[in-house]
């Protein structure tokens, strides 16, 4: 059974593979209109069920479309209206829901539903975020990184901010895919320090930096993401806000990284907080591309789960 759980738990090779052939897929859509089948229907005749106990724009857009233009059907399904959400265990949950369908795509809050999913179906289940980790960003943005600049390992990556579960991810990818990794932000919001001594344990430089200016010297790479959640209360949005104001990507600290680094945002974005629509909207800004690449990212990776 191939899951796609996160990042450091799968091959290096296979997500080298996977991206490759996100890219490859991408080129042959090019031109096409957005509901236009691939030319191979590789998920004809099968079903996936995406699970939603938080709310999405990207991930579920992209995932329902991807499945459609490989030829599959999906049955889009929210925790609270499922039985799930009124006390049946994760596993009867997993052992019902592979009896209809091919494959799974959870976002959920605990990781360890994630996994109980993982460990009772018997069709493969896709991490789509949990409060820990958000690998299907992290492989759109690796392959939208790639598509810009060449290959990303020995680049230097600067996450900005709070080292949250998508900062997560980031540093799963360092370790597997070969770059370096500089987080800046407050030291409350620091990464797990677990995260940083995987990363490390495969031969990653990371490194942690609280003034910004000096983090993002030499970056090809930088990175924000929102402040605050939408489950944060108005005392706590405040306390954040204070404590990242430093962190702020503007053009002042984008002038401190290289003249030719890119700036990424998994979206959706707190404009004017975490960063600036002028570098939002500006030339080193990749973040629609890396929205796009959900879609052919996350397409190459059904396939890789599938053994299509
Ligand atoms: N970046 C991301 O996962 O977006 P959604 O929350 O809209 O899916």
């Amino acid at each position: 059974m191939k899951h796609f759980l996160d990042i450091h738990k799968t091959d290096p090779d296979d997500l080298r593979r996977m991206i490759d052939d996100a890219g490859r897929m991408k080129q042959a859509r090019l031109g096409r209109p957005r509901g236009a089948p691939d030319d191979d229907l590789p998920l004809a005749d099968r079903v996936v069920a995406l699970i939603f106990e938080k709310p999405s724009t990207r991930t579920r857009v992209s995932f329902d479309v991807g499945v459609r233009q490989m030829g599959g059907q999906t049955m889009a399904l929210s925790g609270s209206d499922m039985q799930l959400g009124h006390g049946e265990t994760i596993a009867d949950t997993a052992r019902v829901l592979s009896r209809y369908v091919d494959l799974i795509m959870i976002r959920t809050f605990d990781e360890t539903v994630l996994t109980e999913m993982a460990d009772y179906a018997d069709v493969p289940v896709i991490n789509g975020l949990t409060d820990r980790t958000h690998p299907c960003q992290i492989m759109a943005d690796i392959m939208t990184y790639e598509e810009h600049r060449g290959p990303i390992a020995g680049k230097k990556v600067v996450w900005t901010g709070d080292g949250n579960n998508v900062c997560a991810s980031f540093l799963h990818a360092a370790g597997q895919f070969g770059f370096d990794m500089t987080f800046t932000g407050p030291a409350q919001l620091d990464p797990e320090r677990e995260f940083i001594e995987l990363a490390r344990s495969k031969g990653s430089r990371i490194e942690i930096e609280r003034n910004a200016e000096k983090a993002v010297q030499g970056a090809d790479l930088v990175v924000a993401d929102t402040w605050v959640s939408m489950h944060d209360g108005q005392s706590s949005r405040e306390r954040r806000h204070n404590m990242l104001r430093p962190y702020q990507v503007n053009a002042h600290l984008m002038s401190h990284a290289k003249p030719d680094a890119l700036f990424m945002h998994c979206l959706p974005a707190h404009r004017e907080e975490e960063a600036t629509s002028e570098i939002m909207d500006g030339p080193n800004s990749v973040i629609f591309d890396e929205a796009e690449n959900r879609l052919h990212a996350q397409k190459a990776i059904m396939r890789w789960c599938l053994g299509l």
